[in-house]
């Protein structure tokens, strides 16, 4: 079972620091499981334009690529303007319709203002159900606070919502992998 996490941020390490962390937790839940992180920072994605994937740079279709390999996947955004970021949308909009279906799609949040923490729910949930993704009734929310100078989370809550977000992603897809 392959887990792809991507971490929709151009700009800091705080997504990217928080999707590891998921995807350490779910090697704890299950030391067999494959992981994989896409962090978005380390790529040149360019925008749709609406021709075939193998069209598009190098970049672009290896990050398509591997996101289409996965069994489950993590999805890591910052709040933008009470929002997701463009990249990341970018992103959702190379995928062919349909191309989670049987999948689990988790979701992990960075913000600077708890008021945004819904920002998940109405920005990005949408986005992956129309993918046809299972979204575990779980997801971490993460302000700014929770990071220490590092970037590296340290509010211990965090951590134990990371682990029970693992433990929910991998029971799912077991069990929806079982049923097709
Ligand atoms: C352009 C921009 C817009 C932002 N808009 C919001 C916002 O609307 N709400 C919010 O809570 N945080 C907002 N933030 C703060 C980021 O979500 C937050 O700092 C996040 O942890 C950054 O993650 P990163 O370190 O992975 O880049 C914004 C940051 C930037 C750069």
């Amino acid at each position: 079972m392959k887990l792809v996490g991507v971490a929709g941020s151009l700009l800091g390490a705080k997504t990217a620091n928080a999707v590891e962390e998921v995807l350490n937790a779910a090697k704890s839940v299950d030391p067999e499981i494959e992981t994989e992180l896409v962090d978005l920072r380390n790529y040149e994605v360019e925008f749709v334009k609406g021709k075939p994937l193998s069209e598009y740079n190098e970049d672009t279709v290896k990050v398509i690529s591997t996101i289409l390999s996965a069994d489950l996947l993590l999805f890591g955004t910052p709040v933008y303007q009470a929002s997701i970021p463009g990249p990341l949308k970018n992103l959702f909009d190379h995928i062919p319709m349909g191309s989670f279906k049987s999948k689990v799609t988790g979701m992990i949040t960075t913000a600077g203002s708890e008021k945004h923490y819904l920002v998940p729910e109405y920005a990005l949930k949408p986005i992956l159900t129309y993918l046809k993704g299972t979204v575990p009734l779980g997801n971490v929310f993460i302000h700014n606070s929770d990071f220490d100078e590092q970037n590296e989370i340290a509010t211990p809550v965090v951590k134990t919502r990371i682990g029970n977000l693992a433990e929910e992603m991998i029971l799912l897809q077991k069990s929806l992998s079982s049923r097709y």
